[in-house]
C-alpha cells in the first residue's frame, strides 16, 4: 500500500519492493481462523473466549435468570452471547492481551449487564448478585423516551424506553445501534427484547465504541489501550473498571461518592471474577469512579 505510483522505469524495481513490502507486512499482520466464532483478524490468533469461558460458567454467573419470579425466563443464554461476540472477538473483544486480561474484559463487560439486569434484591435467595439477567426491558417505563431528532425522528406509535443487555433508551440511540448494527432498530426497538443474539451484540458493540470521536471506548480503556491525558488525570480519569462506568454512564454513577448504583455494578464485576476462576484480587486499578469527573453530561446518556 502506499507504493502506487509507479514510473514505467522503475516498475521492476517497484515490483521487487512491493513484494518484499507484502510479506513484511504479512509476517506482522498475521491473520487466523477459527472458524465461526473468529476469522480473518489478528486477534483470533490468541485464544477466543470459548477457549476459556465456557456454558458451566455463564450458568454460574447468571444462576437465576430462569427462575419462576424472573422476567425474561428462557430469553438469554450462552450461545446468543458467543454468537453475538463473534461479531466483535475480530476486533479485540474478549481476545486482547494474556489470558487474564481476557477473562477480566469478559467479567467487566458482563458485570455491567449483570447489574443492569439484575432484579436481585437483599434478601434474594442465591445472594442479590445471582439475579443479573433477571430481565430484558423496562418494565414501567416512566417516559416515552422520544427526543426531537431530526437524524432519528420517532416513530409513530413505537416507544423507545430501555431494552437490552446493557439497555438502550430513547430513539437517537436506538438509530445510532440500528445503523451500526444494520438492523432497524428505529422502527422496531422491540427486536431488543425478542432476539438476545441482538440485544448482546448492541452492547457489546456500545462497549467497543467510544462515545463521542476522540473518546476511547470501555474497552479500550479496560484492556490498555488508552493513555489519559493531562487533563484526565487531573479529573481522575485514569485507565481501569472506574473509567468504563465514566464512560457508559457519566455523572448517572460518576464523581457522586461512592454511592449504591456505583457500588453495585462494581460488585457485580468482582462476584463475576471470582465466579469464573479469576478472582476479585485481579480487579485492577482504579475500580471505582466516585472521584473521577465524567467525560460526559448525563443528559440523555445512553444507558442510565
Ligand atoms: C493477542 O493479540 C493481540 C493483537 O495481535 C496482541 O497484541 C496480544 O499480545 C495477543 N496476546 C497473546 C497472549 O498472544
Ligand atoms: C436475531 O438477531 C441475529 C443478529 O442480528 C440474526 O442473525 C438472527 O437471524 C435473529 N434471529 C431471529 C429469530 O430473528
Ligand atoms: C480539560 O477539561 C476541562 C474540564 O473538563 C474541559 O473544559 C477542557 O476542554 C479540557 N481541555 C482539553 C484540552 O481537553
Amino acid at each position: 500500500m502506499g507504493k502506487m505510483m509507479a514510473r514505467p522505469a522503475t516498475l521492476l524495481l517497484l515490483l521487487v519492493v512491493a513484494v518484499t513490502v507484502a510479506d513484511a507486512s504479512k509476517s506482522k499482520q498475521k491473520t487466523c481462523d477459527k472458524g465461526w466464532e473468529c476469522s480473518g483478524s489478528v486477534y483470533c490468533c490468541n485464544e477466543t473466549i470459548t477457549d476459556y469461558f465456557q456454558v458451566y460458567q455463564f450458568e454460574n454467573l447468571f444462576s437465576k435468570r430462569n427462575a419462576p419470579v424472573a422476567h425474561a425466563v428462557g430469553f438469554w443464554d450462552f450461545q446468543s452471547f458467543i454468537t453475538a461476540a463473534a461479531l466483535f472477538e475480530p476486533l479485540g473483544f474478549g481476545t486482547t492481551g494474556d489470558k487474564q486480561t481476557k477473562m477480566k474484559e469478559v467479567a467487566a463487560f458482563l458485570g455491567h449487564v449483570g447489574s443492569k439486569t439484575s432484579c436481585g434484591y437483599g434478601v434474594a435467595t442465591g445472594g442479590p448478585l445471582a439475579w443479573g439477567l433477571c430481565y430484558n426491558h423496562e418494565m414501567s417505563p416512566s417516559q416515552d423516551y422520544c427526543d426531537p431528532n431530526y437524524l432519528y425522528p420517532c416513530i409513530d406509535g413505537v416507544q423507545y424506553y430501555g431494552r437490552g443487555a446493557l439497555p438502550v433508551y430513547w430513539n437517537y440511540n436506538y438509530g445510532l445501534v440500528g445503523d451500526a448494527l444494520k438492523v432497524d432498530l428505529l422502527s422496531h426497538p422491540e427486536y431488543l427484547e425478542q432476539n438476545a443474539t441482538l440485544a448482546f451484540e448492541a452492547a457489546i458493540w456500545r462497549w467497543m465504541t467510544p462515545m463521542k470521536k476522540k473518546q476511547p471506548s470501555a474497552h479500550d480503556v479496560f484492556v490498555g489501550n488508552w493513555k489519559p491525558t493531562k487533563n484526565d488525570t487531573l479529573s481522575k480519569r485514569l485507565p481501569g473498571f472506574g473509567l468504563t462506568m465514566n464512560i457508559l454512564y457519566g455523572d448517572n454513577i460518576c464523581g457522586q461518592g461512592y454511592i449504591d448504583p456505583m457500588n453495585n455494578i462494581i460488585s457485580h464485576y468482582q462476584y463475576y471474577l471470582d465466579s469464573m476462576g479469576v478472582g476479585r484480587q485481579f480487579s485492577g486499578d482504579n475500580v471505582d469512579c466516585a472521584e473521577q469527573v465524567p467525560f460526559n453530561p448525563s443528559y440523555k446518556a445512553a444507558t442510565s
